[in-house]
């Protein structure tokens, strides 16, 4: 595993944002697997700023989220749907046809996850995925269980995921409790892998994921059996290791 050290938040992003945007250049059809929180926010920042410095183009970029919520419209202010459109399709000049996200309206959660396996398998795979972490060690929403689940799947969000993302709803009880996500191995088929952290209340979550066993319980800790995964964190986020 590669480790960029940044000095903090901004310098993280800023880095983090230089991988994603090589990657454009470097194959400007690529297919960029991308993630919500509030930690890819500033990384996002920076790719709209070069973006409208004329110093990337989005055109030929094909993209599939890691992640949505079950049961809330697009629409909603706190559907990932949006959340994307707000902080980056919106501002780019990617084309909407080739940006993908599971459909949280399909009750049907059967189809919704096979559909969503369908699309990501039509877009070719996926060349970079980029990956925030929960404080308890999820990547999307693959949450610590006995197990690790391969394909896009309905999972039933933890207490406390639902706790920590409260702050963008008006109460614990509007939080969805469900959610669809790509599985582990969508994640690890993804050429290479992009991991943001920053703060010190992820020191000990990084810790554990890159330098303790690899275990379910822990579902990013399997990202060290990738191939080719950086993880770009601040200093206070690296404390611990
Ligand atoms: C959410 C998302 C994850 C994200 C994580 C951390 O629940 N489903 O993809 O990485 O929480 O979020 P944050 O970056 O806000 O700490």
């Amino acid at each position: 595993m590669n480790i960029v050290r940044a000095k903090d938040y901004q310098d993280m992003s800023k880095k983090a944002a230089g991988i994603i945007a090589s990657q454009i250049i470097m194959k400007p059809n690529c297919v960029l697997g991308l993630a919500t929180g509030s930690t890819p926010i500033g990384a996002y920042e920076n790719l709209v700023e070069w973006y409208q410095n004329g110093d990337l183009d989005f055109s030929k970029v094909s993209s599939v989220n890691l992640d949505e919520y079950r049961g809330i419209t697009r629409e909603n202010d706190q559907s990932y749907y949006y959340f994307m459109n707000k902080n980056l399709f919106g501002k780019v000049n990617i084309d909407k046809a080739n940006t993908h996200l599971p459909d949280g309206m399909e009750s049907d959660s059967d189809k919704a996850c096979s559909d969503y396996n369908k699309a990501i398998e039509a877009v070719g795979g996926i060349d970079l995925q980029l990956l925030g972490l929960g404080h308890n060690g999820h990547i999307g929403f693959n949450e610590p269980s006995e197990e690790f689940v391969p394909d896009t799947h309905c999972v039933d969000l933890a207490p406390s995921t639902i706790e920590a993302n409260k702050r963008f709803f008006a109460s614990y009880d509007d939080v969805p409790k469900q959610a669809y996500t790509m599985g582990i191995r969508n994640i690890m088929l993804a050429r290479k892998v992009l991991v943001v952290v920053s703060g010190e209340d992820k020191a000990a979550i990084v810790r554990d994921a890159f330098f303790g066993p690899i275990t379910p319980k822990v579902q990013a800790s399997v990202l060290q059996l990738h191939p080719n995964v950086t993880l770009v964190a601040d200093e206070a986020a690296l404390s611990l290791i």
